[in-house]
This record gives structure tokens, C-alpha cells and sequence, in this order.
């Protein structure tokens, strides 16, 4: 239990840093942003997250990886002068002086339910369980939304021919944000269509992997089994004494 609220205490103390770690009388450079329709001064190098923090937001929803991988933070903006409203993370744009912004942090889209071990490896999928994909103009309104810089027009291209493997490596890095969707004139949900094609391709389409075939042959041998007891016996300093002197892959 100690161990557990040093823990909580670490973690109370990380949130409490990045929100609070702009020192103000450091800041050079100031500009000024609109969220929700409301101006706030905030200093120029922060993203719109931390920005949004600054200003005296609390992201409980709108945030979760603060890297970049989780699609939570999804925003609308417009820049001062301009008409066109775009989109971006929250977590890795940078605030612009003028910026009006609101956050998406769900789009309440459809999500078919399917058995992909019941389902037929044919465009049909697509078909049966998102048949708006045929629908789609190509007026690429999805692409410029997306974040990720995906080609999301092709990807749902290639669901519509039936192509699971290139749809799953046009969509691969998708991040589940939801600004694609929100955005397209024919009520596509693009990124749950990329996500059954991706299913379905690595049930069907994409070659066994040999090594993953041995790990669980070891695994079912009970090769592991000793390892994972003795780290679910562990306690909270040993589990962290382990995990300081474990390996770790360079970033380099
Ligand atoms: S926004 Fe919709 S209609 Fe336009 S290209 Fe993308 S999927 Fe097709
Ligand atoms: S494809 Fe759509 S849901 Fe996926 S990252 Fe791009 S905009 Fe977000
Ligand atoms: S918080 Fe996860 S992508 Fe921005």
C-alpha cells in the first residue's frame, strides 16, 4: 500500500509539473488564442495542448498519450484571416497567435460488430458491414484532414477493390482520431472500414509469422511460466530495481 501511494504521489507530481511548469516571467513571446470562442494569452511555444493547460484546463478527456500514437486529442482550428478550418493534435501542434480552436475529443461514429472468423475475404466485408463505402466521391477531404498525413481517400480506394493488403499498409499508422469522418460529405467512417480491413488481412491475408509460431510453442511448453510468477510476486522496488536494469532498445 505504501509503495502504491509513493507511486500515486510521483504521478500527482508529473501531471502537477505540466501544468504548471511555465515559469511566466521566462516567457519572451506571447500570443493569443481563442478556445471555445474565448481569448487567452499564452506563451508562443507551447503546443495547443499545454497551452490549453496553461490557460487553466484540466484535459481529463482530449489527452492521453501526449505523443502523438493515441488520437485523443483531436482539434479544429482556424487561423486568424483565413476561412479554411483544419485540423491537428493538440499534442503536437504549436499554438499560433490568432488561433481559434475547439477540441473533438470522440466522434460518436458507427462501429459495425462482425466475427472476422465468420466473414467472407471479399470486398463484401466491406460492403456488408459499412456499405456507405461505396459512396465515396473521392473529393479527398479525408486525406487533408488527416494528421497522420495518410492518403485516407486511397485507403478506402482499396477497400472498395477489395485490396486488404494495401488497405492495411495505407492505413497502418492510423491513430483512431476521427477527424477523417467527421469531415466527409458521404458519412464514411473511414478509419473503422481500415480497421476491419486490417483484421481481416491479418487473419487471412498476411503470411504466418515462423517466429511468432515458436514463441507459442515456448510459451505453451511453459517456458515462461517460472519468469512470470516470480514478477507478479515482486514487489513495486524490486519491480522497478528489474526494470532500471533491464535492456532497452537504443533510440538511435
Ligand atoms: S472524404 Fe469521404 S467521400 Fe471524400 S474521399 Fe474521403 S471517404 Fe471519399
Ligand atoms: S485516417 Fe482518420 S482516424 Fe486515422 S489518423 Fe487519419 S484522420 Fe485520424
Ligand atoms: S494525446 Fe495522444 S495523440 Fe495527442
Amino acid at each position: 500500500m505504501g509503495n502504491q501511494t509513493g507511486m500515486m504521489e510521483r504521478i500527482s507530481e508529473s501531471t502537477r509539473s505540466l501544468t504548471t511548469g511555465v515559469d511566466t516571467k521566462d516567457v519572451e513571446h506571447w500570443v493569443m488564442i481563442y478556445i471555445m470562442g474565448r481569448g487567452y494569452r499564452v506563451p508562443a511555444d507551447l503546443t495547443i495542448m499545454t497551452a490549453m493547460e496553461f490557460a487553466g484546463y484540466r484535459l481529463i478527456r482530449s489527452c492521453g498519450c501526449r505523443q502523438g500514437f493515441c488520437g485523443a486529442c483531436a482539434t479544429i482550428f482556424r487561423r486568424e484571416g483565413e476561412y479554411k478550418l483544419e485540423s491537428a493534435l493538440a499534442c503536437q501542434t504549436r499554438v499560433e497567435d490568432g488561433m481559434s480552436l475547439v477540441q473533438i475529443p470522440f466522434s460518436p461514429a458507427d462501429a459495425a460488430s462482425y466475427d472476422i472468423a465468420s466473414e467472407a475475404y471479399a470486398y463484401s466485408v466491406f460492403s456488408k458491414h459499412y456499405p456507405e463505402v461505396a459512396r465515396c466521391v473521392s473529393c479527398n477531404t479525408c486525406t487533408k484532414a488527416c494528421p497522420q498525413d495518410l492518403e485516407v481517400m486511397d485507403y478506402v480506394q482499396s477497400a472498395i477493390k477489395g485490396d486488404f493488403g494495401g488497405l492495411t499498409e495505407q492505413s497502418f499508422d492510423c491513430i483512431q482520431c476521427g477527424l477523417c469522418a467527421i469531415r466527409c460529405p458521404a458519412e464514411i467512417v473511414q478509419y473503422n472500414v481500415a480497421q476491419l480491413g486490417r483484421r481481416m488481412y491479418g487473419r487471412y491475408g498476411s503470411p504466418e509469422p515462423a517466429h511468432l509460431k515458436a514463441r507459442i510453442a515456448e510459451i505453451e511448453e511453459g517456458k515462461f511460466d517460472e519468469a512470470l510468477d516470480r514478477l507478479a510476486g515482486a514487489s513495486t522496488e524490486e519491480l522497478e530495481k528489474l526494470y532500471a536494469a533491464s535492456e532497452r532498445e537504443s533510440d538511435g
